[in-house]
């Protein structure tokens, strides 16, 4: 039995009469988040609910365990819990009991994705049911925000990570971001230990894939003086210097596989010791980890160490590539063409309509780096305050050269010439295709409000639902 006297966490109680299913669950629950409680069989799981109260938010049970499925121990253990979720693991995979009815899980192997899953329990019943921690916070707004400190996007993609950085706001759950190269890795890292309890410590970014394996060990954890030939002075590694605040491990795919082991000794322990030295150190850092690989990937062909990369994935972030949320070109290059304008005391350039339409059409494959980049260079270069498309780099002219022109094709028009409303009709059943007769999608691409899509679609003798 374990005591949770003074602890907020919230429990996790798993119950496994076999042992089996669930051996590395416990293993894999993150102490930075849940207290985690694994009871042997079903009359010690009821006996765990009684004693911790509404402290237990999820109970994980198997229904291949014997008599607990079967009804038994679901019916007790929701009279003495209500409030509390159940997860079931079945052959046929997990799936969650909540309120009287069953979510089904699969598709998420629960292994895989076990803290964002138990996370994402917990946040939900926070919603749903006003937990009391939660009527504390104002009622979140449904509208999109364009900015969050210092990050800019209004898109649904960026407000995502708005949302994740709000509800990581009270924990030091550990933080894994993946996102191509210049998306904003660092920014979105930068803002979870600013808007942190954690603030008033040190934010510590290492590049794992900038420093040599040999002094990466060094780096990470010190070193002693004379730990080895050009270790003349004793030095504090970066858990160190970052105590009580927030470690930012960059490229984390890079780190060997020795180091991986190291890495993931500190991370469960809690606990380190300076190259050469055998004194012990305690460590109170979050842990945000980035990369702009495929760790899962990664992990499949044995480069990266499975529990080591589950123990960083307790909450995923994915920063998606500028490409994917171009909604949140206009306002980045608005954003940045008046500051760094205002940098350089210069005024804000005027762009011709050609010009901004290149630019709010290319690629980036270089993502927000790759704009900011752009716009000081256009600065530097254009210093009459006008930028016309002939000051664009050639990889943006190149791009707009390439690009189909309206993607309305005029056919021949028959002889008896064709009416408005067949072109009309034909265009909205097209573009409702597109959108696989997604209404409010359909209504955007062309441009009209949904009661008048619903309009024409009654007068063409489809039902308006
Ligand atoms: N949404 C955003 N709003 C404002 N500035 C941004 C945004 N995203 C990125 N930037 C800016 O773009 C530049 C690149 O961002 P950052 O260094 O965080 O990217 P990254 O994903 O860590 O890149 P890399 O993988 O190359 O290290 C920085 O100058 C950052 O301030
Ligand atoms: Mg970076």
């Amino acid at each position: 039995m374990v005591q949770n006297k003074g602890n907020t966490k919230p429990i996790v109680l798993i119950v496994d009469d076999q042992y089996q299913t669930f051996r590395s669950l416990p293993r894999l629950i993150s102490p930075d988040v849940f207290l985690s409680i694994w009871e042997p069989d079903e009359q010690e799981g009821l006996k765990a609910l009684k004693d911790q109260g509404d402290k237990v938010r999820i109970v994980i049970i198997d229904l291949k365990s014997s008599g607990m499925g079967g009804g038994g121990f679901l019916h007790w253990a929701r009279q003495i819990a209500p409030h509390a979720a159940i997860l079931i693991t079945s052959p046929l995979g997990p799936f969650l009991y909540q309120g009287g009815t069953f979510y089904d899980l699969s598709g998420q192997t629960l292994k895989h994705n076990i803290n964002a899953i138990l996370l994402s329990i917990v946040q939900k019943m926070d919603r749903g049911h006003g937990h009391e921690e939660n009527k504390k916070r104002p009622p979140k707004s449904n509208k999109s925000k364009e900015r969050f400190g210092v990050i800019i996007g209004r898109s649904k993609g960026i407000n995502k990570i708005y949302d994740l950085i709000e509800q990581l706001r009270d924990s030091s759950a550990t933080v894994m971001i993946q996102g191509e190269s210049g998306t904003g890795k660092e920014l979105v890292a930068q803002t979870i230990h600013q808007t942190s309890a954690r603030n008033n410590h040190a934010f510590v970014a290492i590049n794992c894939g900038a420093i040599p394996a040999n002094l990466i060990e060094s780096e990470l954890f010190g070193h002693e003086r004379g730990a080895f030939t050009t270790a003349i002075h004793q030095r504090k590694g970066k858990f160190e210097i970052a105590h009580g605040g927030t470690l930012f491990l960059d490229e984390i795919g890079e780190l060997d596989r020795e180091l991986q082991v190291k890495l993931l000794r500190v991370l469960q322990e809690r606990e380190f010791q300076r190259v050469g030295g055998n004194k012990s150190y305690k460590t109170d850092v979050r842990v945000i980890a980035a990369t702009s690989r495929d760790l899962r990937s990664a992990v499949l062909a044995g480069h990266f160490r499975d529990d080591l990369f589950y123990r960083l994935n307790v909450v995923p972030i994915n920063v998606p590539p500028l490409r994917e949320r171009r909604e949140d070109i206009s306002l980045l290059l608005d954003h940045f063409f008046h500051k760094i304008a205002k940098d350089m005391d210069r005024s804000v350039p005027i762009l011709t309509e050609e010009a901004t339409r290149f630019l709010l059409d290319y690629s980036y494959p270089g993502n927000v780096r790759e704009l900011t980049n752009m716009v000081e260079r256009l600065l530097v270069t254009c210093p009459d305050g006008r930028i016309t498309t002939h000051d664009l780099p050639d990889e943006v002219r190149e791009e707009a050269d390439q690009a189909p022109g309206s993607a309305v094709v005029l056919k021949e028009l028959p002889d008896g010439g064709v009416s408005l409303q067949e072109v009309e009709k034909e265009l909205i059943l097209k573009t409702l295709k597109m959108t696989s007769w997604n209404k409010a999608a359909a209504a955007r691409v062309l441009g009209i409000t949904r009661r008048l899509l619903y309009l024409r679609l009654s007068e063409y003798g489809f039902s308006s639902q």
